[in-house]
């Protein structure tokens, strides 16, 4: 039987809660399609931080690279001040492993709630895909005159041509076996340099992909069309921080920040995948059973689909989309449900292959 090796992150706050189920969903799509997976977890977040005053270590990250993908709840806690942990793993994670864009789909499933009146899901299928590693992610920035009225800050965005290429020409890939439609979002009225940078990119490597239709909109313009007219867009490439923006508002149309997936992916073999919902550790609803794990279970699918899981993957998407269309709410006390009963519902779908038709695919 065909075997993967996974490594869970869990993280912090609802990550353990929705990476439970997310694990049990595989479970069901193992017995299904007939594969195993050999799981490791590594216990990277607040708590082993506060303990070990560890980050990402050096034998972390070569003991991730063993493994065929991972596996990632969320990170972060009211106990450590912002940023630590987010750049000293997460982030640190994207870098080490090479993940050289995330993946994030904006898909509306029937029946689920959208916040955008009369939004069909047949006009709510698109694929934002975000550069990974750089822009202001990666400039450490300056201050001068600190502690004084003249206090200055710099902070600075890296873009170059291999990291930008890399990106743009997987988004033209992407398209290409898609809608043929492909959207650069940016600020280039304002952003000049790193904006023509990418312009030029754009050009050069569309001329590979002369079938790939290509637009360009401004991100503050891309936060009017994308929940107003969601159907304009096929894949759409951006940069680190505006990918980090846009990506939450897709969530919001697809219905919440508890139903959005994401991949971490490397392109070039040189690292493992990363696949993780992208809604952080919400330490409020933490240990109430209120997070849904739709976001985490969708993350799984895409984990399947890299793994050359193709029928697990679009079951487990299915079965999260029809789980998911049946809700009262989407989030908390409303759900009806826990995060552990929904993944029990999810697997149980998946066991019996009671999936929604997923638009589109
Ligand atoms: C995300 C998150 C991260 C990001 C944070 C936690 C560093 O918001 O995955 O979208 O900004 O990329
Ligand atoms: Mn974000």
């Amino acid at each position: 039987t065909r075997s993967h090796s996974l490594a869970v992150l869990p993280g912090d706050g609802v990550g353990p809660e929705v990476t439970d189920a997310a694990l049990e969903v595989l479970d069901a799509a193992q017995q299904r399609f007939g594969f195993t997976t050999e799981r490791t977890v590594v216990p990277l977040g607040a708590e082993h931080y506060l303990e070990t005053g560890e980050l990402l270590t050096e034998d972390t990250v070569a003991q991730l690279r063993e493994h065929d993908a991972i596996l990632f709840g969320a990170i972060g806690s009211p106990k450590v001040r912002p940023g630590i942990l987010e750049r000293g793993i997460i982030l640190a994670l994207r870098g080490a492993m090479r993940q050289a864009v995330n993946l994030r789909p904006v898909r509306l499933y029937p029946g689920v709630p959208t916040p955008i009146a009369g939004l069909e899901p047949q006009r709510c299928d698109l694929v934002i895909v975000r550069e990974n590693t750089e822009g202001a992610y990666v400039a450490q920035g300056s201050t001068v005159h600190r502690g004084t009225p003249a206090r200055t800050a710099v902070q600075e965005s890296v873009n170059t041509w291999y990291a930008v290429e890399r990106a743009v020409e997987f988004a033209y890939r992407l398209a290409s076996v898609r809608r043929g439609r492909l959207t650069l979002c940016h600020k280039t009225n304002v952003l000049v340099e790193a904006g023509s940078l990418w312009l030029d990119v754009m050009e050069e490597v569309g001329q590979r992909f002369p079938d790939v239709e290509t637009d360009y909109v401004h991100v503050d313009a891309m936060c009017m069309h994308l929940p107003v007219s969601p159907e304009r867009f096929d894949v759409v490439v951006t940069d680190n921080l505006f990918g980090d923006i846009v990506t939450d508002l897709g969530a919001v149309v697809q219905g919440g920040l508890g139903v959005a997936a994401s991949g971490n992916l490397n392109l070039e073999g040189t690292g493992t995948s990363m696949f993780e919902p992208i809604h952080g550790s919400a330490p409020d609803i933490a240990g109430r059973g209120w997070a849904n794990p739709a976001g985490a279970c969708l993350s799984l699918a895409l984990l399947l689909g890299e793994l050359g899981e193709g029928e697990a993957a679009a079951t487990v998407e299915g079965a999260t989309a029809a789980v998911l269309g049946q809700l009262p709410a989407l989030a908390g006390e409303a759900m009806g449900a826990s995060t552990g009963e929904l993944g029990a519902r999810i697997a149980a779908a998946v066991a019996e292959g009671s999936t929604s038709p997923v638009p589109g695919s």
